[in-house]
Order: structure tokens, then sequence, then C-alpha cells
């Protein structure tokens, strides 16, 4: 792999047609921000230089990015401000972080299913073939919406016309500009500069300066532009809205579950399950329709999980544990043996192997201020419909009685019995009489 590849991916954009608060980059598919699958897409494909162009929310999404390993991968980044078209947004990038590389990659920040083959490829091909600016290009099932490749009567590549600047005839052409671009810096940066200050240059604000123009700019100059083809899917998926979102993910989905399926975990109803990136499930681990995994958890071999299982994020569970319907797990770790079959709720809890958490018990981890942790021992048995109220502590082998109410701070020690609200030692007396 070819490691010294300089991009710039376009982030900026204010996502207007996904109706947000929330900037498009950050828009999660199965529990990750799509700006982060496109970074991982891009340094796998051998990208050392990386810069994000930011606009709308950029302190949101910096903050984001902040949050996750990627922080410590060196990525620099580049402020659009305001949002003038994806030629601005380029622009912007060469000037305020001038690339390592005599070459660089333009990546839209809206593509999460990038094939880092597919980008690879293309900049091998674009380096071979020797232009300034090359486009990727590929025939696409629906090319709704997507800048159409405009070939002359010879074939050549001479424009990229937009789908609201093209007549009849352009729209019929399926042959379609995926978003990824391959320019020469130093051919590239005083055509953008001359090129973007033309199109801003009118007074209307709303006015944006294209990349996609840069073609004819080329073209005019007798400039050599390449739209080079690639071995893009024909369903070739982007986010632009909503709709886009929802289909990225349930294609993300049905290819994470084949992935699960192959690794020997039973899937009963793959279109009622939902399993989010990140996760890890041991072989011979059944889960069962309606349940929902979350990113980052870990379950063991042999579990039984769901129906209606929700297990959130920090979540550890074991081999041969079983996860029953209506159970939701968050920030918990179940040991070896858990039982916890139906309809409770496990919160910042530890739960020592073969303790069995009863129907309907909950671990209250949330005081309305703040979250406190709870230990419950091995072998331990949690009575139905009781409440633990946290930080709690119940021991190896003790019993907490139906319906109790064990108050914050208690312990309840190893093998004793406590029932009631508040919940008391039972005294093996009394129990007797
Ligand atoms: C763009 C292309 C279109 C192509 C399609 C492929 C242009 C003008 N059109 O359309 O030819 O077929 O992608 O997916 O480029 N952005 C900025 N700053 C801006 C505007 C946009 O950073 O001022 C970023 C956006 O955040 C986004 C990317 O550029 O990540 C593309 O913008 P978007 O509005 O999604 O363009 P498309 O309509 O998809
Ligand atoms: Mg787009």
């Amino acid at each position: 792999m070819d490691a010294s590849l300089s991009t710039i991916i376009l982030a900026a954009g204010r996502g207007s047609r996904m109706k947000s608060d929330l900037p498009k980059v950050l828009h999660q598919i199965l529990g990750v921000p799509m700006i982060e699958l496109v970074i991982e897409k891009v340094r796998q494909a051998g990208s050392d230089d990386l810069t994000l162009v930011l606009g709308h929310g950029a302190d949101q999404v910096q903050r984001a990015l902040g949050e996750t390993s990627i922080r410590s991968a060196m990525i620099r980044s580049a402020i659009q401000q305001p949002q003038r078209g994806t030629a601005d947004a380029v622009l912007a990038a060469l000037v305020q972080q001038p690339p390592s590389h005599p070459d660089v990659l333009v990546v839209n920040g809206d593509l999460p299913d990038l094939d880092p083959e597919l980008l690879t490829r293309f900049v091998a091909d674009h380096r071979s073939g020797g232009s300034a600016f090359s486009v990727a290009s590929a025939r696409v099932a629906d090319p709704q919406g997507m800048g159409r490749i405009v070939r002359n009567d010879r074939g050549d590549f001479v424009a990229i016309v937009e789908q609201q600047d093209a007549d009849e005839t352009v729209r019929c052409i399926d042959e379609v500009n995926l978003g990824l671009y391959m320019l020469h810096v130093e051919t590239l940066l005083p055509l953008l500069e001359e090129m973007v200050s033309e199109d801003l240059s009118a007074a209307d604000p709303a006015a944006e300066s294209y990349l996609t123009r840069v073609v004819e700019v080329l073209v005019q100059k007798s400039l050599s532009v390449a739209a080079i083809p690639v071995a893009a899917d024909r369903q070739f998926l982007q986010v632009n809205d909503r709709r886009g979102l929802a289909r990225v993910s349930r294609v993300f989905q049905d290819r994470l579950q084949i992935q699960w399926l192959d690794a020997g975990v039973t899937i009963v109803d793959p279109l009622t399950t939902w399993i989010e990136l990140g996760v890890e499930i041991g072989s011979d681990t059944v889960i069962h329709p309606q349940t929902v995994i979350r990113r980052g958890v870990q379950v063991g071999r042999h579990c039984e999980i769901g129906p209606f299982a929700h297990l959130r994020g920090g979540t550890v569970i074991e081999d041969d544990v079983k996860v029953g319907d209506f159970v939701e797990i968050n920030r918990s770790h179940l040991e070896c043996g858990v039982r916890a079959k139906h309809l409770a709720y496990l919160g910042d809890t530890r739960v020592g192997s073969g303790a069995n958490i009863g129907a309907g018990a909950v671990i209250a981890n949330y005081d309305g201020t703040h979250k406190s942790p709870t230990v419950i021992g091995e072998r331990a048995f949690i009575g139905s419909g009781s409440v633990i109220v946290a930080p709690g502590d119940i021991g190896a082998d003790a019993v907490v009685g139906a319906g109790a109410v064990v108050p914050s701070g208690k312990t309840v020690e190893p093998g004793s019995v406590v029932i009631g609200v508040p919940a008391r030692k039972l005294n093996p007396d009394n129990a007797r009489s």
C-alpha cells in the first residue's frame, strides 16, 4: 500500500437536505458517525496526510472526533466559513493546510461506504494517466441528484453537469461523478482561486462555487482532465438525506449480519435484529428477534440473547449467559452463566458468575445527578420486582427477596437473605416460624 497520499475530506456543508441540527457527517451508521467511517477508509487506502474541511457545526464535529481514538491520528482541519460550495471548500483546505504531497485525493464526507481498494486503484490510475484533475466515475442505477459525466462526440470527458443544470438529454446519462477526485496541487491552486473568486463575486450571498465546474475551466485551458471509471457498485451509496442514511444503514446491517452468521452466530430473524459496528459475538450464541446490540458490546460464546433485548455500550457478556425478553443492559459486565431472563434493567453493574436476576428486577444506577456502580456476587439471587439502588453491594450467594428495595449504599452480606422495603436481613428464626 502506498502510504504517501494527501487527502482532503469535505465535511463543511450544511447538509440541509438532512433537515437536522446535527452536522450531516455526525449522523451515525450502526453507531458510528459517518465521518469516522470515511476517515477509516481513507487511511486504509494509504493516506498519511489528512485534512478535514469543517464549517457547519465545526465545533461539534471536532468535539465528536476528539472523543475517539482518531484524535491521536494527526488529522488537520481547515475551516470553511461560510460554506460556499465544494470548490471553495477544497480551496480552504489547500490554502490553510498545504498538503504534504504534490497531488491530493479529495473525498466527499458523505460517502461512508468507500472501498479502500477502489480508492487505491483510482489514485494509481490518476498518477499513471498524468492529468491535472481526475474524477472517479461509474454508471449507477439511479443517477438522480448526481453530477453527470458529459463527453463529446469523440468520447472525451468535457464537463460535469449537476442535476439542477441538466437538460433532458444530460439527465439520461447514467455515468456520474462519485465525489472522489485527484488533483495536482500546483496546477489547480491558482485555477481554483480564480474560479472561486469569479463564482462568488456576484452579490448573491447564496452563490456557490462547485468543484465540478473546474472540469470546464481546465478543458478551456487545454489542460488534461480524466473521468476514470472505477469498480463502484451500481447502487453507489451516499448520504444526502435521511433516506440515504436509512438505506446505507440497512446495507451495512445486512453485510454485518452475514459476517456474524458466517462466524457461527445464529441470528433467528435478521430483519428484526440490529447489531451496530464494533461489537464482538462468540460462536454458538443465539440472537432472538427484536434484539438491539449497540456499538462496543462484547458477547461471549453459547449465550442466548433476546427476544426483545437491548445491550448497550460498555457491556460485556461472558460465555453461557442468558438475557431474555425486555431486558436492558447498560455498561454492565455479566460473568459466565448469569441469567437475566425477563423484564430487567442492569446499569453500571457487575454480576458474578451464576447469579440470577429475577423478572422485573431493576438496578437503579442513576439518582438524577450521578450514576453509581453495583456489584452482585457469584450465585446471588435477585428476586422478582426488586430494586437495588446504586451504589449497591450484594454478596455472593445472597438472596434479595421479591419486591425488596435495597437502599443506596447498603451492603447485603454474602449468603444472607434480605426482604422488604427498605430491605432488612431476614432473621432465620423468623423465617422458619
Ligand atoms: C456532489 C457533487 C456531484 C456528485 C456528488 C457525489 C458538487 C457540486 N457536486 O453533489 O457532482 O455526483 O457529490 O456524491 O460537488 N461541502 C463542503 N462545503 C460546501 C459544500 C459542500 O464542505 O460549501 C461538502 C459536504 O459536507 C459534503 C460534500 O462537500 O460532504 C458534498 O456536498 P453535497 O452537498 O453532498 O454534494 P452533492 O449534492 O452530493
Ligand atoms: Mg452528497
